[in-house]
């Protein structure tokens, strides 16, 4: 997979160092509740594995499917949640916990979704933002890394389900997504 890499964009260390650090916020600003944090598949599931691990108050974990990407590198638009978790967040504080957020479609999808369900309270923390894309009206809470505008695989992100198995967050050589669309 490395060699598909044009170059290391986030290492293994400053992956984990902010996601430590993410963790310890999180830990202080629920200090006294049990928020319920949900993991938005596929590409959270790395990032949400270690993050939960990082906080050292008792929280609850669900997760829920949105997707607005074919195999494309750009946003199609259309933003379809699958699995709905309208019976078990009335009342709760719930973090929504993203891999990156692009063009903000998906993320004020599922928010404008919950909002109508009662939570208690909504925030949203993402691995990775790339705010120079925004289209959505959606600012993060929580972000780990400003990104360019490049397209970024690995530690959860994938090319066509590709590379999320990659450790470190790097940059897709152009030849890679350009051979097959
Ligand atoms: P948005 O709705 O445009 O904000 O899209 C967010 C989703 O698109 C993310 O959860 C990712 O699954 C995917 N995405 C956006 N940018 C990238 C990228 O650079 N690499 C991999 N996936 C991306
Ligand atoms: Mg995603």
């Amino acid at each position: 997979m490395i060699d598909d890499m044009a170059y290391i964009l986030l290492t293994r260390q400053q992956l984990s160092n902010k996601v430590k650090e993410l963790g310890e916020r999180l830990t202080r600003d629920y200090a006294g509740k049990y928020p319920l944090m949900v993991c938005i598949l596929k590409g959270s599931i790395v990032f949400f594995a270690d993050l939960i691990r990082e906080i050292s108050i008792p929280v609850e974990i669900e997760t829920m499917t949105a997707s607005s990407y074919g195999s494309a590198t750009v946003s199609s638009g259309v933003v379809s949640v699958v699995s709905k978790l309208d019976d078990k967040i009335a009342g709760r504080d719930v973090i929504l916990v993203e891999d990156i957020i692009d063009s903000g479609r998906t993320l004020a999808f599922i928010k404008s979704d919950m909002m109508g369900k009662g939570v208690s309270s909504l925030k949203v923390c993402t691995l990775l933002d790339k705010p120079s894309r925004r289209v959505a009206d959606i600012k993060p809470d929580y972000v780990g890394f400003e990104v360019p505008d490049a397209f970024v695989v690995g530690y959860g992100l994938d090319f066509d389900q590709k590379y999320r198995n990659f450790p470190e967050v790097g940059v897709l050589k152009p030849e890679i997504y350009t051979k097959n669309v």
